[in-house]
């Protein structure tokens, strides 16, 4: 059996699972999908699917890794189910296609460091050109993928843990200091209330869909991630109060990410939010463009954002990584280091139509398809992502709740739980726990699965 490793302390476990969740998903997804789903609206919505639905289920998978010991597949085994391995196959499926999209986006983060530094920040035309550049965009891609792989590679406690505790707080620091700046900015305000006053009829199915898809994407949950994070945690852990603090580190993130980027549109658009709804380009298009009215400090301030974006995004390759990784050692007996260079060069190539769909490629570009959702035109990452964020992920965290409810049973997962939480029994919170893991998520979970695939892929619309 190959060494395992462990996590070194009750804070290292948390800062790599915050780091985990903390990622592009809250810096440029979060901002994004609110400025496409028309605003507080949306962050009302996500709000209720983090914390009633998500919570609940980040620590059932923390509970899952933790009795087993193992990766998400082997997990099930261990337990003694072995046809319910699918499930934790198909989260490993899932964190490889999104890490093979979530490096590409990586490697451009990377690239617009030096964009930036350069004081290039020519919107649309720049992000357009930047594309392109095949050879360019692919060497950086490439190269986040051999820091992640060289994180990975170092193991648990020396590397996902140590990188965590300094880049963390680093972000967190880096975060605080631009929201300050952008509300210093004329027409601020205007951004701050598009992004916190919710105007309810913008609520509609697509809205709850998205807001769904991206709490289980920012939470890094449904794919098995905090299992495996969970095998490397200590009996001691409370687990409860450990997937609370995450829950709150994370959300915390995207709603300080909001903080400084609405601001800033509000200033760019004189107020009227324009270019708000500017969609996966919105970070890489609209933002360059606003650094560049700052005259001086726009590239210092430019270089700053984006270098945040890589650390943000080196803790959430190193676990989507870490999945397939653990895997390969526990049920292949494949020795860690050859593991991680292997899985990390596969997940690399199936990237590449990815990054080709940026206008280098007219077949995997936005002509690639197009949904019958209304008729977007999406391009390749597009659509792996939404098959992996909105349908994978909420039918792992469907199954993975049912599972540790009904076929692993309440009693042995309150067991679990309670270890390291002694007043855990008898508390609202295992109360809440059990009818939230054991119904609320695997009904609503299950109805809002077939709803988003009904409407997404096949445009039919129930509600
Ligand atoms: N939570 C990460 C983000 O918000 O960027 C993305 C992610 C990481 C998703 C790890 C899933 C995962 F297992």
């Amino acid at each position: 059996m190959a060494a395992r490793g462990g996590f070194s302390s009750r804070l290292g476990f948390i800062a790599a699972a915050a780091g985990s969740a903390v990622g592009l998903g809250n810096i440029w997804g979060f901002p994004f999908e609110v400025g496409e789903g028309g605003g507080a609206a949306f962050v009302v919505v996500y709000l209720f699917f983090c914390f009633v639905l998500c919570f609940p289920v980040m620590a059932t998978e923390i509970a899952i890794g933790r009795k087993t010991e193992k990766n998400p597949a082997g997990a099930f085994v261990a337990l003694g189910y072995k046809n319910w391995a699918w499930v934790g196959k198909l989260g490993i499926l899932a964190g490889v296609l999104i890490l093979s999209f979530y490096n590409v986006i990586a490697g451009w983060a990377f690239g617009y460091i030096f964009e930036m530094a350069m004081g290039h920040f020519g919107g649309g035309e720049q992000f357009g050109a930047f594309t392109v550049q095949i050879v360019k965009v692919g060497a950086y891609g490439a190269l986040f993928m051999a820091t992640t792989a060289f994180v990975v590679s170092r193991g648990v406690s020396g590397g996902i843990e140590k990188a965590a505790k300094l880049l963390m707080p680093t972000l967190i620091v880096m975060m605080l200091g631009m929201v300050i700046y952008s509300l210093t900015l004329d027409n601020a305000m205007d951004g701050i209330r598009f992004y916190l006053v919710p105007d309810f009829s913008k609520i509609n199915a697509g809205v709850i869909y998205s807001a769904m898809g991206q709490a289980f994407f920012s939470l890094s949950l449904g794919m098995g991630a905090l299992i495996t994070y969970g095998s490397y945690v200590n009996k001691k852990e409370n687990i409860v109060s450990a997937a609370a603090l995450i829950t709150l580190a994370d959300v915390g993130i995207a709603f300080i990410a909001g903080m400084m980027i609405f601001p800033l549109i509000g200033f760019m658009s004189g107020g009227t939010m324009e270019g708000a709804a500017g969609g996966p380009g919105l970070i890489f298009v609209t933002l360059p463009q606003i650094f560049g009215t700052l005259g001086s400090i726009g590239p210092l301030v430019g270089t700053i954002f984006f270098v945040l974006l890589c650390f943000a995004a080196l803790t959430s390759t190193v676990s989507l990584l870490e999945v397939p990784v653990a895997y390969a050692v526990d049920e292949l007996n494949i020795r860690r280091k050859r593991a991680v260079w292997i899985v990390a060069g596969i997940i690399f190539v199936v990237g590449i139509p990815s990054l080709l769909g940026f206008g280098y490629s007219d077949f995997f570009s936005t002509a690639f398809t197009t949904y019958k959702d209304g008729g977007t035109d999406t391009d390749f990452l597009s659509f792996v992502a939404s098959i992996a964020n909105d349908s994978i992920l909420p039918l792992g965290g469907c199954m993975i709740a049912f599972f540790a409810a009904h076929i692993w049973k309440k009693h042995n997962l309150d067991e679990e739980l309670a270890s390291g939480s002694p007043k855990y029994k008898g508390s609202f919170v295992q109360k809440y726990m059990n009818f939230a893991v054991g119904y609320l998520a695997p009904v609503v979970l299950s109805i809002l699965f077939v709803l988003t695939v009904l409407f997404k892929f096949f445009g039919i619309s129930i509600i």
